[in-house]
């Protein structure tokens, strides 16, 4: 038997020995097209090949691309499980010419391929043309010999291919085999055409149209090809079994559920297991390609897949999740030819766990209120009637119980009711306006108002910015003053809102995105910022430079990167700082607030009491540490509860959804060095930060400190500034920076030592060594009492004593009073000799002078005492109010 791997592998090798190159698959996500939801066809990745926007080397490719068909135009997510060929993820074996060759060698290699190379038999094979396409009628006789009743024209959009509702597209021709008279069906465009017999197993597309928002279809560049073989069909073919699930790498996947659940697949379990086995397929390689289950857009589209799964497998009787523990068997299979399943088997594995935990708690109570509905529906049922489940009950289920709504139809399916849909949507929209009613009752700015009518009428913007930096999105909402508004043009500012975007919105501190938004016809705009109204709008607010922006248009987006990246370093340092803080403080230290701007971060965090120059260090220290071990960034998605429990720092009192994203970085013996919820951007691994300096440490209010850090090149120009500082500090006190701290402590003796040599000049210049113009002391005789009353301007009252205690010893008994006159200010004191105290006291002295001057108070001892006052002018005043007081 020819495995599937093989298969795929033959393929590939015909066409790279036909002078094509082999591509790998591109991610399921099509960054690149706004307009789809995921790749759907192997030309999705070329998609801008065929129009001409890029180019490539070689103008010939093929591959063996992944293709989900679970939203959009081609959606087959219905029909899966209780058909032997819908699939909602299969591979898309494809060739390409990109304005190469065209019809007669895309025949030829098709014809070649399957009956020389892969030898089926020409009679089993039929092909399909578009009825006005007689040259490939004339082909396929001409290369393969086809009897025209083998060539069936057909004139619908069977045989005319397009990507979406736009792109590029053409007529097609389609090549069918033919299982054989003993199952039921006829040929292509025959009445029963329907039937399994005849299947398609090969489509070749002329590619000669790029098809625009309205419809109307211009010439590509060139004509070109593009095919696409089903690989589950023709590995079907080519292993004679005649239903897709019968393929080895089903048997596989379904051997697996079968013996993991103990029920065999057959009858009525058969669907169940098929379910099971493609959804397995669909989830895992789109959680390998960066998809995260969600309520919004892509997520949702994952989440509805998974929990359809996961309730086929309560079906089957899973006593425990089932879902994680068939990975392993996808991996076997599959892992080889995409490696990307197995580089993320982990995150993909503990996924699916958590979804299904998380689905499992409230599936039963689900099912039951289900059971409840129908057998209500079936007793009231009239016979011939149809059956209906009405809107409410498949809301609540939706809203109460997660159960998506094509869950709910699904459940249904078997026992032949249907579900009200415009009643469902109507409980949808109701729960809308409830909550629209609520935010304007909570007296939000009224012009925010126009952020709700985009969010209801667009759902939630997608950020792709995790993983990208740029990509393209599709307008649908352009604001200017608050109002939505049709275009915007050259040098208009405009809030541009696309239904996916890279650009990060503000939230969580970190700052938002800024860049570029470029289009056709020259247009350019700039982002400065990014905000994220509602919480789940990216609005990027910017100013057009060139060329006109309307809603619909498809745009580039490119984040600043350097900004970005600079952003990420001080995100991922924050955390770093967060766990370093907590380490050496202790486990009360919680983060009180958060900026992550380009430049620089700042983290306020509770702590009673400063931070000491060693605490700072050691933090310092701890952070680089952890830096330079360059351990890689990991982020995971679970419940805040599972989130919690692997030691996630939550912030208390903060509302958090039904998942988190949990990072984890850096190293400990058991477990991650800081784990912690955030919907942030960060660095992959913690080498990228650069180095981290702390270069402010302050009080925010009582109890909450804050740290302003810088990291990467902010930090590196921050130390070079320091250095800077030093060296010309160094340049003036002509020595090197080495000795700068020598330097400047001579320095400072030498100049302590110089104000006590002015000191001792001041005062002998007031004591009339000095020369200079002062203010002699004449001892006077007052009443028989010698006094000696003086004003000495700039004398520092620290001298005062001293030159008291001489004045007393001069005159062996007397009363001495000075007054020092500094900066307009009057120092006041007065001395008395022992054998005077008795008669007066140089308190109650020093008091008069002191109040002349304007003053209070004045103290000491009766034989001398000192105060002050604020006018300097009035010192000669305060000597004679002494020389009063001892007059009597
Ligand atoms: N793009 C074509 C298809 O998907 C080949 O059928």
């Amino acid at each position: 038997m020819t495995s599937t791997n093989d298969i795929r592998r033959s393929f590939l090798d015909y066409f790279a020995g036909h002078g094509h190159e082999a591509v790998p698959s591109a991610p399921l996500v099509p960054y690149n097209d706004p307009t789809l939801m995921f790749v759907n066809a192997g030309m999705v990745p070329f998609k801008n090949v065929f129009t001409g926007l890029e180019t490539r080397a070689t103008p010939r490719a093929a591959s063996s691309q992944k293709c989900v068909r679970a939203g959009g135009k081609h959606n087959d997510l219905d029909n899966v499980g209780y058909t032997a060929r819908h699939h909602t993820f299969f591979e898309m074996l494809g060739n390409f010419s990109f304005g190469d060759y065209f019809k007669e060698q895309a025949i030829t290699h098709a014809w070649t391929l399957l009956t020389r190379e892969w030898g089926l038999s020409p009679d089993k094979l039929t092909a399909t043309v578009y009825h006005t396409d007689d040259e490939a009628f004339e082909l396929w006789r001409k290369i393969a010999g086809l009897p025209e009743e083998r060539i069936i024209r057909i004139p619908t959009s069977d045989n005319f291919w397009s990507m979406g509702d736009t792109g590029p597209c053409g007529p097609c021709s389609e090549i069918f085999y033919d299982h054989g008279p003993n199952i039921p069906g006829g040929p292509p465009g025959s009445p029963d055409e329907d039937g399994d017999r005849f299947i398609e197993i090969w489509n070749l597309v002329f590619m000669q149209f790029e098809q625009a928002v309205d419809g109307s279809r211009t010439n590509l560049p060139k004509p070109s090809i593009d095919t696409g073989m089903g690989l589950e069909r023709i590995a079907a073919v080519m292993q004679g079994v005649h239903d897709n699930y019968d393929i080895d790498t089903f048997r596989a996947l379904i051997a697996a559920s079968e013996s993991l659940i103990g029920v065999k697949a057959a009858g009525a379990t058969q669907a169940s297991h098929r379910v099971i086995a493609d959804h397995l397929r669909s989830t895992s390689f789109l959680l390998a390609d960066g998809v995260l289950p969600s309520n919004e857009g892509r997520g949702y589209v994952l989440r509805r897949i998974m929990r359809r799964a996961m309730r086929h497998a309560h079906l089957l009787g899973a006593k425990d999740p089932l879902m994680h523990r068939l990975v392993p068997a996808l991996v076997t299979e599959m892992g080889q030819a995409y490696p990307e399943l197995g580089r993320a088997q982990p995150l993909i594995e503990e996924t699916l766990l958590r979804e299904e935990v998380q689905f499992r708690r409230t599936l039963q109570n689900g099912l039951k209120l289900l059971d409840e509905a129908v057998s209500s529906i079936e007793e009231h049922n009239s016979p011939g009637e149809l059956m209906t489940l009405s809107g409410n009950v498949a809301f609540k289920l939706y809203d109460t119980f997660g159960f998506p709504y094509d869950l709910t139809e699904d459940a249904l399916r078997a026992r032949g009711i249907g579900v009200d849909r415009a009643g469902f949507d109507a409980a949808m929209a109701q729960q809308k306006a409830a909550a629209r009613a609520a935010w304007k009752g909570s007296g939000q700015a009224a012009d925010g108002e126009v952020w709700f009518d985009i969010a209801e009428r667009e759902g939630a913007s997608e950020f792709t910015g995790y993983n990208a930096t740029s990509g393209e999105g599709r307008v649908v909402a352009l604001v200017m003053g608050g109002k939505e508004v049709a275009s915007a043009s050259a040098g208009d500012e405009v809030v541009v809102l696309t239904n996916q975007t890279p650009f990060y919105g503000e939230s969580g501190g970190q700052a938002g995105d800024a860049g570029t938004i470029t289009g056709t016809d020259g247009l350019v705009l700039t982002v400065t910022d990014t905000a994220k109204p509602l919480g789940r709008l990216h609005a990027m607010h910017a100013t057009v430079s060139a060329g006109q922006i309307a809603t619909g248009d498809v745009v580039h987006l490119a984040v600043d990167v350097a900004r970005r990246d600079a952003i990420r370093a001080n995100h991922s340092a924050t955390h770093l700082l967060h766990a370093a803080l907590r380490h050496r403080l202790g486990g009360h230290v919680t983060q009180k607030g958060s900026l992550v701007a380009p430049d620089r971060l700042r983290f306020d965090f509770s702590q009673p009491v400063a931070l000491t120059a060693e605490d700072i260090a050691a933090v310092e220290a701890e952070v680089n540490a952890e830096i330079r071990a360059n351990e890689p960034v990991t982020t995971r998605l679970m419940s805040p509860d599972d989130a919690i429990e692997a030691g996630a720092m939550a912030l208390f009192g903060e509302k958090y959804g039904d998942e988190v994203r949990v990072l984890s970085m850096g190293r400990l013996t058991d477990g991650y060095y800081s784990v912690e919820l955030c919907g942030g951007t960060h660095v992959r691994a913690l080498g990228d930060i650069g180095v981290f300096r702390i270069v402010s440490e302050s009080a925010v209010s009582s109890g909450v400190r804050r740290i302003e850090a810088l990291t990467g090149e902010a930090a590196r120009r921050w130390l070079v500034n320091r250095e800077d500082a030093l060296k010309g500090a160094a340049g003036l006190l002509r020595t090197t920076p080495d000795d700068v701290e020598a330097r400047v402590a001579a320095l400072l003796d030498e100049r302590r030592k110089l104000e006590r040599e002015l000191a001792e000049a001041k005062k002998a210049l007031a004591l009339g060594g000095g020369g200079g113009a002062k203010a002699e002391a004449a001892d006077e005789d007052i009443g028989g009492v010698t006094f000696s009353g003086q004003v000495i301007e700039g004398l520092d009252a620290k001298e005062l004593r001293g030159l008291l205690d001489q004045a007393k010893q001069r005159m062996g008994s007397g009363v001495a009073a000075i007054c020092a006159v500094n900066d307009g200010r009057g120092a006041f004191a007065v001395a008395v000799t022992d054998d005077l105290t008795s008669r007066f006291s140089a308190v109650d002295l020093v008091k008069l002078g002191v109040e002349t001057l304007g003053g209070k108070g004045g103290g000491g001892r009766p034989d001398m005492a000192q105060g002050g006052g604020p006018d300097g002018t009035k010192a000669a005043d305060a000597i004679a109010a002494v020389r009063a007081a001892l007059a009597g």
